[in-house]
């Protein structure tokens, strides 16, 4: 996702003004319904995913150039053909069998690996998506109206997680860090909750005791990191159940997490005090997620330690965990370079600047990671899944 921007192109359209007004207007009503405060984690869900008026619910661009942020899949159509490589090693393996997409952004994901996967001959049964938001579900319909006539047929929409068991792969990118998170300071004796409240036509962050199971949450992630009086981070109460419903109907087949995130140990330092927190709009990160409610995106890193926790709770078998970089380069991202230039040149070069951008360790290569978790698959440690067979970082979760 982007990097800082201040200043100009900033200024909000009459439409987005009013529609900021809607969304301060919710919260105010619930924050004084409330009694005057709501968790973080609420007003996380609300600005998000609030019917018709959360970023992710309501109708502005979000994704890609003309958006707030660029995913991988917006980078670079090598990223969809490498998880196509991976994907293909698993329907292999099972037969056949569906590709459940969670959160599919503009459709971009959906379309790069359903088209290597026809050159493959190796299509899913069905591609199935997951996504909240009405209107990306719009926009994921029409791309692939536009761009794979001959296999749209093929993809479907649901509401809610799959109630019928299936066989096949889990893909979800960047889909974690948009799950609301809670947020804590720490003290040596106590903790207490980061919550909001109302002042001055906008929202503040107000304090209250924690409860104990924030406390004892906190007081686990706070063991032997050194933390400072005062540390103040966030933890993602939802992740494990969420995970667990949405890999509830996998009966054989793998989940592919991609996301920026750090494994616990990593993530809770004492000098990352402040959390991981950040907001994202037109291209620019901000620290803020008071300011311009409902249209900015807000992210947290995934602690890729809970993710693990969740895989062994949801009785999956952690495959593999490692850096993009290293997961596109096990899938042959070099080979998928040239099959898609052809012999056209100039194609090559600007393939070669994307794979740059998704594998520099400066840009996305590190900071995103790739998490796979099998169930019913029987992988050995002799056949691993091919993106997670050149680094093996699961020693350091
Ligand atoms: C940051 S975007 C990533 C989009 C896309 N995967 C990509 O990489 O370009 C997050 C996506 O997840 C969707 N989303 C967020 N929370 C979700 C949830 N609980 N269930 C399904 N989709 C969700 C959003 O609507 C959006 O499509």
């Amino acid at each position: 996702m982007g990097g800082r921007a201040m200043g100009a192109g900033l200024a909000l359209s009459a439409d987005e003004v009013s529609h900021g007004e809607r969304v301060r207007a919710l919260l105010r009503q619930e924050i004084a319904a409330a009694g005057g405060w709501i968790s973080f984690e609420r007003y996380m869900d609300r600005v998000l995913y609030a019917p018709g008026l959360g970023y992710y619910s309501a109708g502005a661009r979000k994704l890609g150039g003309g958006g707030d942020f660029t995913t991988a899949p917006e980078v670079s159509s090598l990223f969809g053909a490498c998880v196509a490589q991976q994907c293909a090693e698993v329907l292999i393996e099972l037969g056949s069998g569906v590709i459940l997409e969670i959160g599919a952004g503009t459709g971009r994901l959906a379309v790069d690996t359903l088209t290597r996967l026809e050159s493959l001959r190796c299509l899913p049964e069905r591609y199935v998506i997951l996504e909240v938001s009405a209107d990306l579900r719009e926009r994921q319909r029409a791309l692939i109206a536009a761009q794979l006539p001959g296999l749209a047929a093929r993809v479907e929409w649901l509401d809610a997680p799959p109630s019928r068991p299936f066989d096949g792969v889990i893909l979800a990118n960047e889909v974690l860090d948009a799950l609301p998170v809670a947020r804590f300071r720490w003290k040596p004796t106590s903790c207490e909750e980061m919550g909001v409240a109302a002042a001055d036509g906008g929202f503040v962050w107000a304090a209250r005791p924690a409860s104990p199971a924030m406390s004892s949450a906190v007081a686990a992630l706070a063991a032997g990191n050194g933390w400072d009086e005062g540390y103040v981070s966030e933890y993602c109460p939802r992740l494990r159940p969420w995970t667990r419903s949405v890999i509830g109907s996998l009966r054989r087949g793998a989940a592919l997490w991609f996301d920026y995130g750090l494994p616990r140990a990593q993530y809770y330092l004492g000098e990352r005090q402040g959390g991981t927190l950040i907001c994202h709009f037109r291209q620019g990160a901000y620290e803020d997620p008071f300011i311009r409610p409902g249209l900015q995106d807000i992210t947290a890193w995934v602690d890729f330690t809970a993710l693990a926790e969740a895989c062994l709770a949801a009785d999956c078998e952690l495959a593999g965990f490692t850096t993009q970089a290293f997961f596109l380069a096990g899938l042959g991202i070099d080979r998928e370079m040239r099959a898609l230039a052809g012999a056209d040149e100039n194609r090559f070069a600007r393939l070669a600047n994307q794979a740059r951008r998704l594998m520099l360790p400066g840009e996305m290569g590190e900071r995103f990671k790739a998490m796979a978790w099998t169930r019913g698959m029987g992988l050995g440690v002799e056949r691993e899944l091919s993106g997670f067979a050149l680094q093996d970082l699961r020693h350091s979760l």
